[in-house]
């Protein structure tokens, strides 16, 4: 059987979740099986053998989905191993050094013992949701500041970590 993993996002705007398709797509070519899905539409995670978690930053927080999704599979996912990813800092710094999970995300790191948490670089462009979003964005401080080279290379070290646990 091959080893199936799921990685659930939350998002508003759409970009945590291409980072989460991007992660999905790269598991997939090293050989796991691996899904993104919206984790508000994750009804189980019982047919998984792994699960990575990716939120959005808003305001200092994981995204709401991401938040509900970790509290309600808590005893599903302290069981598998799991990865947490957030995506966030519209600047290079996440591409720059290494950015610490917010307090939320930490907690959830330490309850259920996730192997590691990374931060991407995050997006706000025209069209975003809010008006928090477009204030942001009149003040000239969006752009895209995902580094795929990083994620997809942060994906790939999450395959081989995983295959290494499991033999
Ligand atoms: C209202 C608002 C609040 C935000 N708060 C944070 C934050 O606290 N920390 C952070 O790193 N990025 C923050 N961001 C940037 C978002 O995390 C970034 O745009 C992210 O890529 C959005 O993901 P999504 O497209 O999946 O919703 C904020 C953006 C908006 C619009």
């Amino acid at each position: 059987m091959p080893t199936r993993v799921l990685v659930a996002y939350g998002t508003t705007n759409g970009s945590t979740a291409q980072i989460a398709e991007a992660v999905a797509e790269i598991l997939d070519k090293e050989g796991l099986t691996a899904e993104a899905l919206p984790a508000r539409s994750v009804e189980s995670v019982a047919p998984y053998d792994a699960v990575v978690v990716g939120g959005a930053l808003y305001a200092g927080r994981w995204h709401k989905d991401a938040r509900r999704f970790v509290r309600r599979h808590r005893h599903e996912l302290a069981e598998r191993p799991l990865w947490l990813f957030s995506s966030g800092p519209l600047d290079p710094s996440a591409s720059e050094r290494d950015i610490p999970p917010v307090p939320g995300v930490k907690k959830v790191m330490v309850r259920l013992d996730a192997r590691e948490h990374v931060t991407f670089g995050g997006r706000l462009e025209e069209g975003a949701k809010g008006w928090v979003a477009r204030m942001i964005l009149r003040s000239g401080k969006g752009g895209d500041f995902r580094d795929f080279t990083a994620i997809q290379a942060w994906a790939a070290h999450v395959a081989a970590e995983f295959v290494g646990a499991a033999s």
